[in-house]
């Protein structure tokens, strides 16, 4: 079977950073996102006699090395759980740069988690896609569900309780995000590099575990209650938070370039102003400004002027997986 699926990206609002086992991926913290309408990633796969090995086709090009080898560690768990050796096609594109911290792989695992699992026979449930999406990468865990999702650290060592679950809707409120983009260009540090570091090296890495939890309830608490003001502040602390123990590793790891800290400083300036305007950032440059529908045409005035954001994509919370197709 030949089975599309599609998924949206989404952005944390209280962040993942490190991992409390590497080798099924299981963060050492929880986190809560927003999923986002159409940042996508949209995959087909289909199971195959006669392949020798697997195939990628990202974006129109034929992928060889680690994105392959990524894509067929995270297959190799499906033909398991399946009982099949056959070798898949893959097929996958982005509507958004991929690798440059618009979390694509969040997308792109929940799309192939649903796709292969589905074109592989299995039926899963979504608490089962959002563990099976995890394995491929932590953020794609909260990618399987809409709105506004928590994803759940879990106690458990064989993973099955660090999995994500909607809190609300995307109609539960209409905030939007405007995201500034300032570079086109791929990391150099990926995010799981970037927790290591901060894991192995950083003398703040034991706080930002031993206060996740608090960080959660809060941002919980305040969304639910549609307090806006609370949501932005809380989530430029765990933004803040977050770089800060990336950035005290050793090497610490520096994300942001000259336009992320100018996006930065221009929020807090239209805030200065009255208008409530809030920012996050994840392991890239580009800067993630969070407001109500009635100031996103004067956030993105302010945010066109300033030099280094090469462009602006807006989006709002959107919908959860969904499959496209599914062919003999
Ligand atoms: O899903 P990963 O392994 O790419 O990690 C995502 C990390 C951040 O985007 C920085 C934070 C988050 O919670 O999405």
């Amino acid at each position: 079977m030949r089975v599309t699926a599609k998924a949206n990206s989404n952005i944390a609002l209280i962040k993942y950073w490190g991992k409390r086992d590497a080798s099924l991926n299981l963060p050492a913290v929880g986190s809560i996102s927003v999923t986002l309408d159409g940042l996508s990633t949209q995959t087909s796969v289909w199971f195959k006699t006669g392949l020798g090995k697997d195939r990628l086709l990202l974006n129109g090009t034929e992928e060889s090395g680690l994105a392959l080898d990524r894509v067929s560690r995270f297959l190799n768990i499906i033909r398991m759980r399946a009982g099949t050796s056959l070798k898949a096609f893959v097929e996958s594109s982005n509507n958004f740069p991929t690798a440059a911290g618009l979390a694509s792989s969040a997308s792109a695992f929940a799309a192939l988690a649903v796709a292969s699992s589905k074109a592989a026979g299995l039926t899963l449930t979504e608490a089962e896609l959002s563990e099976l999406s995890r394995r491929g990468s932590g953020s794609a865990a909260r990618s399987i569900f809409g709105g506004f999702v928590e994803m759940h650290r879990g106690e458990k060592p064989d993973g099955s309780d660090s999995i994500a679950e909607p809190l609300a809707d995307k109609a539960f409120w209409d905030l939007r995000l405007l995201i500034a983009v300032t570079s086109e260009k791929a990391k150099t540090t990926d995010s799981t590099s970037g927790m290591t570091q901060s894991k192995a090296s950083s003398p703040y890495y034991p706080v930002w575990v031993d206060t996740a939890e608090a960080d959660l309830a809060e941002m919980r608490s305040v969304l639910l209650a549609k307090d806006f003001q609370k949501v932005g502040e809380i989530s430029e602390y765990s933004c803040l938070k977050m770089h800060a123990l990336a950035q005290s590793g050793r090497p610490g790891v520096v994300y942001w370039n000259g336009a992320t800290v100018k996006v930065m400083h221009a929020v807090r300036e239209l805030r200065q102003s009255g208008i409530p305007v809030y920012f996050t950032i994840d392991a890239g440059p580009q800067v993630k400004v969070l407001c109500l529908p009635e100031n996103e045409q004067v956030v993105n005035e302010m945010l066109q002027l300033i030099p280094g954001v090469l462009r602006i994509i807006k989006t709002r919370p959107g919908d959860g997986i969904q499959i496209i197709e599914a062919a003999e």
